[in-house]
């Protein structure tokens, strides 16, 4: 019996043009290259330029996939931009990308949930797409971090970044087998009780600013590596898969020692995960599909090959997503 799966067509990607090494920050805090490299991994990140915006950033990446996928940008009739940095409080920063894509039909919205936007924003689409509402969908995820970074506060200036990725979904019957192309299962979970652990201390609602991001290091560090290693079986027994069936584990670029207690936990190797965090910092919801695009244009993903992504942020947020590229 075919069954319709959400197939990726394409990726795309974009990454601000200034790079600021650790040796940059050293200059702006009590910080050393040494430092980061060991408890992040991270040893530069791109910083978007004045005025260049999320919506800039996600509509370039969103070119680049739909160029990626051979697809003309009407052929697309759901737009889903993972963000927790838009332009404004509103309108959504997709319609922004909607427009400047000369796009008048179909829907766009913005989707927030922090650093698992990416995740959210596939399992969104996927559903949509499953459903029969929408044929092919642009997954966003674009990030100007930076904007909302306290540049004084060492413990979280050093860890992000800023860039956007994309891919192009499109809704295709498939055999409904093992050997399916696209979106097999996705899986979201979160948890309010832990929303003062890693968050922004503004908003339209509560300050009327925008605010600087928060964090409890050492308690997110705790939480993420349990609860992604516990959505990773999730997903690889929806699938009855073990990691050794997994071709290509694409996690959110958070930190270095989080993917390794991950790894270690779920008995994985350090050859099959898609590593971009030391180049592009922890970009939040743009993380995973850079990485993702990075790995594909590099050789590594292809065809055919099975991917687990996963992703836990601001929230607590997590989750995974396993598909057949
Ligand atoms: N440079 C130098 N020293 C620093 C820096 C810095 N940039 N930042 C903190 N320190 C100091 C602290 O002040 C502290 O000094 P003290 O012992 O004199 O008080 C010391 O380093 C140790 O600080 P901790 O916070 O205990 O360091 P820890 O080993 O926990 O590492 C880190 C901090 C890297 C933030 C870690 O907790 C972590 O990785 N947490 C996960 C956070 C994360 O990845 N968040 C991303 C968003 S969530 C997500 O995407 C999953």
């Amino acid at each position: 019996m075919s069954i319709i799966r959400s197939v990726f067509r394409g990726s795309g990607a974009y990454l601000p043009e200034k790079i600021v090494t650790n040796a940059d920050l050293a200059r702006i805090v009590d910080t050393t290259d040494e430092w980061i490299v060991e408890r992040s991994g991270i040893k530069e990140r791109r910083i978007a330029a004045d005025g260049e915006l999320t919506s800039d950033m996600g509509l370039a990446a969103a070119k680049a996939a739909l160029e990626d996928a051979q697809m003309d940008a009407q052929d697309v009739d759901l737009i889903v931009l993972a963000t927790a940095t838009p332009d404004q409080t509103f309108p959504a920063t997709a319609v922004t990308v909607q427009a400047e894509l000369g796009i008048t039909h179909g829907a766009a919205f913005d989707l927030q949930a922090v650093c698992s936007g990416f995740v959210y924003g596939l399992s969104v689409a996927d559903n949509f797409l499953k459903a029969g509402q929408h044929k092919r969908a642009l997954v966003i995820g674009s990030e100007t971090f930076s904007r909302i970074l306290d540049w004084e506060d060492r413990t979280t200036c050093v860890l992000f970044g800023d860039g956007a990725g994309a891919v192009v979904l499109e809704a295709q019957e498939q055999p409904g087998g093992p050997g399916d192309r696209g979106i097999f299962t996705t899986h979201l979970r979160s948890d309010g009780r832990y929303r003062d652990k890693l968050y922004v201390d503004g908003g339209p609602s509560s300050t009327m600013t925008t605010g600087h991001l928060k964090m409890e290091g050492r308690e997110v560090f705790r939480h993420a590596v349990t609860n992604i290693a516990s959505i990773m079986r999730v997903a690889l027994d929806a699938n009855g898969l073990s990691p050794e069936d997994i071709d290509w584990f694409v996690p959110h670029q958070a930190n270095k020692r989080i993917l390794d207690g991950t790894a270690k936990k779920l008995g994985t190797t350090d050859e099959k995960i898609v590593i971009t965090l030391d180049r592009h910092g922890n970009t939040s919801a743009a993380s995973i599909p850079l990485a993702l695009d990075t790995a594909r244009k590099d050789g590594r993903i292809k065809d055919g090959d099975l991917v687990l992504m996963e992703a836990m942020g601001g929230g607590f947020t997590w989750g995974a997503v396993l598909a057949r590229w």
